[in-house]
């Protein structure tokens, strides 16, 4: 039996995935990843969509015009 997957999701933040992945997307690309952990951007401000570069660190809050509060 094989041992499952841990997929988690964070708050705020992206989906990390228990490497190594396989992703495929939409447009048939396909990226592999052989890190420990990879993270999934789901805010769509990645500027290396689909894979996390931290950027969902400065959204900011509703009301607020300060992107650091
Ligand atoms: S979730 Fe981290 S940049 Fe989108």
């Amino acid at each position: 039996m094989r041992t499952p997957r841990t997929i988690r999701v964070t708050a705020g933040g992206p989906i990390l995935v228990e490497g190594p992945v396989r992703i495929e997307l939409p447009d048939g690309r396909v990226l592999e990843s052989d890190r420990f952990v990879t993270a999934l951007c789901v805010c769509r401000r990645s500027a290396i969509y689909p894979l996390c570069d931290t950027s969902h660190r400065s959204r900011r809050r509703a009301g607020s015009a300060d992107p650091a509060s």
